[in-house]
């Protein structure tokens, strides 16, 4: 028996034989997704792979326009629906109108994933208030905001679910970092207040990545990303498709809600008292 808010076609079922690799192409098949920040970088990689599953995508995007249409461009090449749309996710009436608008594009929202971040860094003592509100209105108020408005058309589709991402900072107190990582260690506790709030219809997961991509002006090639990889216990950095296959199962997998899943090739054991 399946639970409220199914919509997985291959999540794994107490009474259902395991699927085959068409059902796991197809598991989004005529849903709809809402990535945050999904013109570029990571956010773009889970569009991707949410698109391959046979999801429409909402390519948000706050500034970079051109990325998003040729994400959008790449997606409908997989033979499903891509609908760029901006927003500054720092203003909350943009948040309304971006909501507004998938209302008039889709029938319907499943999946949204708060991916959108900034990643400012500055002494703790420099933070002024303008700097502390504009990283928690990003980081924190527009996913809370995000989940409202989502969770309205969740409900009205029968049920859905939502992935927050979140970084180290939320465990770990990074020097320059305090506004940031206030932010996320707040976002990792906004996911199980949703989660036990929202529940049945709506699951909500956080995904944590660790080292994936450099920030830009970094190559990933270089000598400083290796040598990032050397402090990971597994040895390396990580992939962007390790993180949207993270992504995946925690969309599909329906036992799962309030879920914080590291995918940080085991950064989280140096700091035991923090994992999830
Ligand atoms: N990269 C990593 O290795 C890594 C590691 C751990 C966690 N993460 C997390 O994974 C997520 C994606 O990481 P990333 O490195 O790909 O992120 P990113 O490039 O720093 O930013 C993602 C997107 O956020 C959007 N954004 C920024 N300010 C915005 C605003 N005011 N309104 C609307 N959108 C705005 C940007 O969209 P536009 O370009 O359209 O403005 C940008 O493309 C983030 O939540 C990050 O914290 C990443």
């Amino acid at each position: 028996m399946r639970g409220i808010g199914t919509f997985c076609a291959s999540s794994p079922s107490v009474d259902s034989a395991s699927p085959t690799s068409h059902d796991r192409a197809m598991e989004l098949a005529g849903k709809t997704a809402l990535v945050t920040g999904s013109a570029r970088r990571l956010g773009k990689a889970i569009a991707l792979e949410l698109a391959s599953r046979g999801a429409s995508i909402v390519v948000h995007y706050g500034s970079s326009e051109k990325a998003a249409r040729e994400t959008a461009a790449d997606i409908e090449a997989l033979g499903v629906s891509a609908w760029p749309v901006q927003a500054d996710l720092r203003a909350p009436a943009d948040i309304e109108r971006l909501f507004d608008r998938i209302e008039e594009l889709s029938r319907g929202l499943t999946v949204l994933v708060n991916n959108a971040s900034s990643f400012e860094s500055e002494p703790f003592l420099e933070i002024d208030v303008e700097s502390w509100d504009k990283v928690l209105a990003l980081n924190l108020r527009a996913p809370f905001l995000c989940i409202q408005r989502a969770t309205a058309m969740m409900r009205a589709a029968g049920g859905g679910v939502i992935i927050n991402i979140a970084d180290r900072s939320a465990f770990e107190p990074w020097k320059k970092f305090a506004h940031h990582g206030t932010s996320k260690a707040a976002l990792v506790q906004l996911t199980r207040a949703a989660a036990h709030e929202l529940a049945p219809e709506v699951r909500v997961n956080c995904v944590v990545p660790g080292a994936i991509l450099p920030p830009p002006g970094i190559s990933e090639s270089g000598e400083f990303w290796r040598k990032r990889g050397d402090v990971v216990p597994l040895g390396r950095t990580g992939a962007k498709g390790e993180v949207t296959a993270a992504v995946v199962f925690l969309a599909c997998n329906e036992f799962i809600t309030g879920a914080v899943l590291p995918v940080d090739g085991g950064e989280h054991l140096k700091a035991p008292r923090a994992v999830s």
